[in-house]
């Protein structure tokens, strides 16, 4: 093995500083495995390996069948192992040099005398207590099975949450640095819509400016015409004049921190005056969704202040007929905003989503059962460092319009001969997404990651035009 180097985002002394403050709050030992790359076809082809969200967090150095112990009461450095499989014979053949165990030792902070074959894993463990966080791979799974190793129980998984929960600053630098590589990315898609184009080539454009900076998508990017499909993909459709195309993607930086952005835009940058009304209704409300990120504020009123504009430019679109809060209390926004306003944000785009609800949700609240907010997916207060998205819509979504269950309760409030003519045209549907970090003093507002890409229509349009 040489000195090859590792990619982590933060200094060794703030994984030492997580790692004691995870163990400040639990009784038991706690594992975290890194996980492995998951084979495409043949074992060898295999899916590009991305470590488990919280073993990266806690500072584990991102190789594949790896683990990090930590016991209870550790101050971050003793009581902390790192177990390693060492690299096949072949492997420096096909695959090249590994960190040595200095490197990984020095960038982590564990104790270059504490790193073990991942094999002395299971001896470590055995006929004691362990609670292991393990990513949902059914190897990984099973060999915690074998091993008699538990399930983290809610406390175990609640104490990972609150510590990822808020962000450090070098985790805020990581984001940056993703939201910059977003922004840059989403630039160069804008300048690719042009007419005669295709969605594939907005998208070769998009994904060429991630890897000129060394990330990666964060997820499967959602690069369409048919923006009604909510994570629609790219299927190579040509750009045609008045057809909207929308742009939902995000970088990932080497170290595993995201961004998640989203703009929606007609090829060649001419807007439709019903396009630029709902366009300009999706806009206002993301404005006042964003300025409402403030301490304490509870995530669900987020999503409701959105909701309620939404329903306004709704009603001056005469799509709904009647009182804006009214129509916003009963729900009718789900009709055409059926997703939540957003999301945790950090290590993976829907940031600590791999807990379920234990995630987003604070204790004693649960998801509505009303549709348009059943999909939220975070409700919890505001604190300062956490990071969210704020990404409100408007889409004419054909399933919804033929589900009776969905529409009849409204048929008094909606405009069906309008809606019927933009599904018709093949509307679509829009969504304009941003990153933001809750500051502490609430006269700040939240830092906008994402504030260099424009959302402005016409300076939109300017970036399409080449001006
Ligand atoms: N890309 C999925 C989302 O914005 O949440
Ligand atoms: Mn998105
Ligand atoms: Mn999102």
């Amino acid at each position: 093995m040489n000195d090859t180097p590792l990619k982590l985002t933060s200094a060794s002394t703030a994984y030492q500083r997580r790692r004691a403050a995870l163990a400040a709050k639990v009784s038991r030992p706690v594992v975290f495995f890194s996980g492995h790359a998951l084979a495409r076809s043949y074992a060898t082809n295999v899916h590009i390996f991305r470590a488990e969200s919280s073993y990266l967090y806690f500072g584990g150095p991102p190789l594949e069948h790896a683990a990090l112990l930590i016991e209870p009461g550790s101050d971050g450095r003793d009581g902390c192992t790192w177990f390693r499989t060492p690299p096949g014979p072949d492997d420096p053949l096909w695959l090249g040099p590994s960190p040595s165990d200095t490197v990984c030792a020095d960038a982590s902070g564990i104790d270059a005398k504490q790193i073990k074959d991942f094999d002395a894993l299971e001896s470590a463990c055995t006929n004691r207590d362990v609670a292991a966080f393990t990513p949902h791979h059914p190897d990984t799974l099973s060999q915690a099975r074998r091993w008699k190793l538990s399930e983290p129980n809610d406390d175990e998984t609640l104490a990972v949450v609150d510590l990822r929960l808020i962000k450090d600053d070098d985790e805020l630098i990581a984001m940056r640095f993703a939201a910059q590589a977003g922004v840059a990315a989403h630039r160069a898609a804008m300048r690719a819509a042009q007419i005669g184009h295709t969605e594939s080539d907005v998208q070769a454009a998009l994904e060429a400016e991630l890897v000129r900076r060394q990330c990666r998508l964060s997820f499967s990017p959602i690069c369409t015409v048919r923006g009604e499909v909510l994570h629609g993909e790219c299927a190579g459709r040509p750009l045609q004049k008045g057809s909207l195309l929308l742009v939902d993607a995000g970088a990932e930086e080497p170290g595993g921190y995201t961004s998640d952005i989203t703009r929606t835009y007609p090829a060649s940058g001419e807007w439709t005056p019903i396009q630029r009304h709902l366009y300009e209704t999706v806009l206002r409300a993301q404005h006042a969704a964003i300025e409402a990120c403030v301490p304490g504020k509870r995530y669900l009123d987020v999503h409701t202040i959105a909701a309620r504009i939404i329903c306004e430019g709704l009603v001056s679109a005469e799509l709904l007929t009647g009182e804006p809060a009214d129509l916003a209390r009963r729900g009718a926004y789900g009709l055409f905003f059926p997703h939540g306003v957003g999301h945790l944000l950090g290590l993976g785009v829907h940031d600590l989503e791999e807990f379920g609800d234990l995630g987003g949700y604070a204790k004693g609240r649960t998801r509505s059962e009303r549709f348009g907010d059943c999909f939220l997916r975070l409700d919890r207060d505001l604190e300062p460092g956490m990071a969210v998205t704020i990404e409100p819509g408007i889409y004419l979504v054909p399933s919804i319009w033929e589900r009776n269950d969905l529409v009849r309760p409204f048929e008094d409030v909606v405009n069906r001969t309008r809606v019927d003519a933009l599904l018709a045209d093949k509307f679509g549907g829009i969504r304009i997404e941003e990153d933001v970090v809750v500051r502490a003093k609430p006269s700040d507002g939240p830092e906008i990651l994402t504030a260099d890409l424009p959302n402005n229509p016409d300076e939109v349009s300017a970036i399409i035009q080449g001006a």
